[in-house]
């Protein structure tokens, strides 16, 4: 199951994103925000990244203006490894290298073909592991010396 997030600010981008994760058959639950009135974009990032880091979900997507704040917020939960990005390469290496469990896009700086674009090359991609896996070891280590 992928659950999905935004603010006021992705609030479209997600509804798109929705649909087309819905086309490819995937199961999405929406955790909000459900309509334009202005809100914290953290209260949606935590939401995700609970989900995501408690094994409730398998994998994330969080939207805001941006997808700054987001961002920002939900690699503040141990075990969130949430990746921005802004093109397909970046969309491929977040998994590839970064095994990243959330993907935050911004709904202020694309459209949503490039959305679906780059959720699709996300999801498409495969975390290469070995030296990479060591890399995301050390980033487990940070986590614990600040826990
Ligand atoms: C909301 O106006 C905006 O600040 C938010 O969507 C996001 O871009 C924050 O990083």
């Amino acid at each position: 199951m992928i659950i999905i997030g935004s603010d006021h600010g992705g609030l479209q981008l997600k509804g798109d994103l929705k649909s087309y994760l819905e086309r490819r058959g995937f199961a999405v639950s929406d955790a909000g925000t459900d309509n334009d009135s202005s809100v914290d974009y953290p209260d949606f990032g935590l939401k995700v990244a609970e989900a995501v880091a408690g094994g409730d979900a398998e994998r994330g997507i969080l939207v805001c203006g941006t997808g700054i704040g987001m961002s920002i917020a939900a690699n503040k939960v141990p075990g969130i490894r949430a990746a921005l990005v802004t093109d397909t390469f970046m969309a491929r290496m977040a998994k590839e290298h970064n095994n990243a469990n959330i993907l935050v896009l911004g709904g202020r700086v694309m459209d949503s073909q490039k959305g679906c674009e780059l959720v699709g090359a996300w999801l498409d991609a495969e975390f290469e592991g070995g030296r990479h896996q060591s890399r995301l070891d050390k980033i487990t280590e940070i986590e614990k010396k600040y826990s």
